[in-house]
């Protein structure tokens, strides 16, 4: 499908390195000193972060630059992207869980400034919950740099295809290919729950900054249809072609077809 929204004319090229480690030790110090120059301005570093394997080492080297380089988490509030549902928070295969075994429990990140969309409602209190999640968002004045992957079928957080781009926090259905995906996950196909709560895409396009990595050959494809495809829902990644904060971050594997 197309629409009236146009290619930015000023399109950065993707950041490229020769591999994951390079491309993820690059991204983790673009967040490393949004928070120092936080800091020095007394504010808040709000971050948007992003769960699955492709941000893991991002957070290692984040725990590694608190451990040994001293960097403070204490002016940081996170938001992540996403979370399935239902899922108990306590579950291995819960966002809750991947987070704090990624990175918030090496981190001085502060418990209060934490926020992973997850709800305990009741389907009819769903749409309250995520009102409510856009609008801590709103009061921290926003997310100031957001973490992305990217879905083999180029959803940004669980921004399936068909997604709006105006859309905002809500429950959304699984995509086939995202649940097939996370059979590696959950073991078998009928573990994988059908739905999850996820950011919108209008609410991640609003944030000042946006790394989106990607890394490996398995992501190629749709890297390449994203940056140089056609605008369109059925692509939801691909609205980050008319955003001059966003950078692609890849390694040469994920970059082979661009
Ligand atoms: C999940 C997450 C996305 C993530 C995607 C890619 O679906 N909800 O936010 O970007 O997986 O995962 P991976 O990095 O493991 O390829």
């Amino acid at each position: 499908m197309s629409n009236n929204y146009s290619k930015h004319t000023l399109l950065k090229s993707p950041t490229l390195f020769s591999n994951a480690e390079q491309a993820s030790l690059y991204t983790a110090k673009q967040i490393a000193e949004l928070i120092l120059e936080k800091q020095k301005q007394g504010l808040p570093a709000v971050l948007g972060l992003a769960t699955g394997n492709t941000p893991k080492k991002v957070y290692k080297e984040l725990i590694r630059l608190h451990q040994y380089e001293g960097l403070s988490f204490h002016n940081v509030v996170s938001f992540n992207l996403d979370e399935y549902y239902p899922i108990g928070s306590e579950n291995d295969q819960s966002y809750t869980y991947f987070m704090n075994q990624n990175l918030f429990s090496y981190i001085d990140i502060q418990p209060k400034n934490i926020h992973v969309p997850h709800t305990d409602s009741s389907p009819d209190q769903i749409t309250q919950y995520c009102l409510d999640y856009e609008s801590k968002i709103a009061g921290f004045g926003g997310i100031d740099l957001q973490l992305l992957g990217i879905g083999r079928n180029g959803h940004i957080g669980f921004n399936e295809p068909g997604s709006s781009f105006d859309s905002t926090t809500r429950l959304v259905n699984l995509d086939s290919i995202t649940r097939e995906d996370a059979i590696t996950d959950f073991g078998t196909l009928n573990k994988v729950p059908h739905q999850a709560i996820s950011i919108g895409i209008h609410t991640i396009i609003q944030a000042k900054k946006i790394l989106l990595l990607a890394l490996g050959e398995r992501k190629s494809e749709i890297i390449n249809e994203a940056i140089n495809g056609e605008i369109s829902i059925q692509v939801p990644a691909s609205i980050l072609q008319t955003m001059p904060q966003v950078e692609y971050v890849l390694d040469n594997e994920a970059a082979r077809l661009i």
